[in-house]
């Protein structure tokens, strides 16, 4: 005999009983789950476009699969400025070259050469830009889930980029995730308001390189690695902590170690004379020597040794 469902449930026609005889009713078709993995696994960050203009059409269901995306509290905190116009995009493109130039010059020689030879971004070539921008005026107390986590907003918007990426890909079209930018110039270039954040800048276009490898694995700047790594099992496991990314930073130099010295001393006591260190070099390693001190005795020379080595010192950067 059947029964009438006791308790109608929005949207939901399934009843407790069916759950229990099938938990997995709402599974897609096992063609449709592969689809998906597919997508997820061939999805890379693409920064060679074709001029192809893109149908609006096109443009739509990528905003509508970022607007699909879960937001804490329901506060859906994304805006989305479609750019199209050339002038706006190069001048994106400028101010990413300049942040590039400037992390160039803080990594050691032989990143930074790598760097400046990677393609990073194609801001120019890609006929759209998106910047997916988040509203952050709200009170986090106010936003169910925020008060906890105050940038859970922003996780939120990185979680509508995630489907543009995917939506895209999807249809023969790349993505890429450009933010090489001070934030400050991207929020001027676009006339975005106080109070609201962007998340970077979105090249949107077709692809002029249909890679399977993400380019910084391809360059052998990074790789991904083993899942087996980085999963732990119900607590931290401080036993096998995974090692920590390769820094690229440049050691610092003998001069800047000097400068920044007496950067402090002046801060400290701006009647120290702005020169209170020389360098003495000793042999394999360069020593820094402490120079005649109006509030100190000469008579105690102070030496200290150089932290870094005598190649990275004579390389002048
Ligand atoms: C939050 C975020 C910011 C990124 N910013 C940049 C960027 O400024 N320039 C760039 O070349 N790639 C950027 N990327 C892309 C990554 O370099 C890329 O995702 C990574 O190398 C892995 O490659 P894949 O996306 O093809 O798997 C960014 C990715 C993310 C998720």
């Amino acid at each position: 005999m059947s029964r009438e469902r006791p308790v109608p449930l929005i949207g939901d026609v399934t009843s407790a009983a069916e759950r229990h005889h099938d938990p997995t009713g709402w599974a897609f078709p096992a063609v449709e789950q592969d689809a998906l993995d597919a997508v997820v696994a061939a999805r890379r960050d693409v920064r060679r476009f074709r001029p192809d203009d893109i149908d609006q059409t096109l443009v739509d269901q990528l905003l509508v699969a970022a607007h699909q995306a879960p937001s804490v509290g329901q506060s859906q905190p994304w805006r989305f400025i479609v750019v199209r116009d050339p002038q706006t995009r190069a001048t994106a493109a400028w101010l990413a070259d300049q942040q590039r130039l400037t992390q160039a010059d803080q990594l050691d020689e032989a990143s930074a050469c790598q760097l400046l030879d990677l393609q990073l971004e194609g801001i120019r070539e890609a006929p759209i830009g998106i910047v997916v921008c988040c509203g952050r005026r709200t009170n986090p107390a106010g936003v169910l889930g925020r008060a906890t986590f105050p940038d859970a907003d922003m996780w939120s918007c990185a979680c509508a980029i995630q489907n543009v990426w995917l939506a895209a890909h999807a249809r023969g079209l790349g993505v890429g995730w450009v933010t090489l930018f001070r934030p400050e110039d991207l929020t001027s270039l676009l006339g975005v308001p106080d109070g609201v954040e962007t998340l970077g800048w979105l090249c949107v276009g077709y692809p002029d390189e249909r890679q399977l490898a993400p380019g910084l694995e391809r360059h052998g700047w990074s790789a991904r690695r083993p899942l087996g790594e980085l999963v732990m099992t119900d607590r931290w496991n401080d036993a096998q902590p995974p090692a920590p990314p390769q820094s690229r930073i440049a050691a610092p130099t003998a001069a800047s170690i000097v400068a920044a010295r007496d950067e402090t001393d002046r801060f400290l006591t701006p009647s120290v004379p702005s020169a209170c260190w020389t360098e003495h070099s000793t042999g394999s390693s360069p020593t820094l020597v402490r120079r005649s001190h109006e509030r100190r005795s000469s008579s105690s020379a102070a030496t200290i040794q150089s932290p870094i080595s005598a190649s990275a010192h004579t390389r002048g950067r």
